[in-house]
């Protein structure tokens, strides 16, 4: 391993352009549930039941209470060693960018600022009638939470599967991924699209491409050099 953290920090020598991929793996030493590990079950319902605009259609005060759920785990977690790693590298690199696919708001937390939210924020909420967006803290969430405008039934203003992602936010990451020297994927599966695709993206246009994971993905035989282990003790190994 340590010939391996040596290699992986031999990579970002001299380099300018850095993107960092994250995904729940990150916060799970924060103590929030990851989506395809064992604990990422809620009342035997896996994510792709209930991150659905049909879920939510069909019933959607049993989707609001999985949020909830998660809002009350997330409103007690703080950031980790990771999330505080990766913000650090900002300052490091002039041309740097974050891209996560969680939505607990703990990178911004832990200080990141060089962003992007592809998957939306938890703690934002949209209308599902009129065009109201805001801010919702509440935990548990007050259901049913009804629009300040045209009062309609409120959603997360989270991405959800079968929806697009925010076309602004998409061609910010794959521009940033286009140019990057060097990429990071930390705590993520590779299976979701198109955020997997950035990771290939970053392989296939020549970067220096570092894995950080506990387990084996699809990406690990694939990028320069994969560590494997938690990403709140490798990260800030790399950054020393
Ligand atoms: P997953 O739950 O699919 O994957 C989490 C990854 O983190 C796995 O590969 C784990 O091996 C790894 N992991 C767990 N603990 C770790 C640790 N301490 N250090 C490093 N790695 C660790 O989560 P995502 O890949 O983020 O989307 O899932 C992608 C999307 O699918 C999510 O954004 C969410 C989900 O359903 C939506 O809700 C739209």
């Amino acid at each position: 391993m340590k010939d391996k953290i040596v290699q992986a920090r031999e990579g970002f020598l001299g380099k300018r352009s850095i993107c960092v991929l994250t995904g729940a793996g990150i916060s799970a030493e924060s103590g929030i549930p990851t989506f395809r590990g064992k604990d990422g079950l809620w009342k035997n319902y896996r994510a792709e039941e209930l991150a659905t605009p049909y879920a939510f259609e069909k019933n959607p005060r049993l989707v609001w209470e999985w949020y909830s759920w998660r809002r009350e785990i997330i409103s007690r977690a703080s950031p980790n060693e990771g999330h505080y790693a990766i913000a650090k590298m900002e300052n490091v690199f002039p041309d740097f960018l974050l891209i996560t696919q969680n939505v607990d708001g703990l990178h911004a937390a832990a200080g990141s600022k060089k962003m992007v939210e592809l998957h939306g924020n938890i703690w934002r909420v949209k209308c599902t009638i009129c065009y109201y967006k805001g801010e919702d803290k509440n935990v548990p969430v007050k259901y049913p939470p009804l629009c300040p405008n045209c009062e309609g039934l409120l959603r997360p203003d989270v991405v959800w599967f079968g929806e697009p992602l925010s076309p602004s936010v998409l061609s910010t990451a794959f521009e940033a991924v286009s140019r990057c020297e060097v990429m990071l994927v930390v705590g993520t599966s590779a299976v979701v699209q198109p955020a997997a695709s950035l990771a290939w993206k970053a392989i296939s246009s020549g970067a220096f491409t570092i894995e950080v994971n506990i387990e084996p993905t699809e990406l690990s035989d694939r990028v320069d050099v994969n560590l494997r282990g938690r990403a709140g003790e490798i990260l800030p190994l790399l950054i020393e």
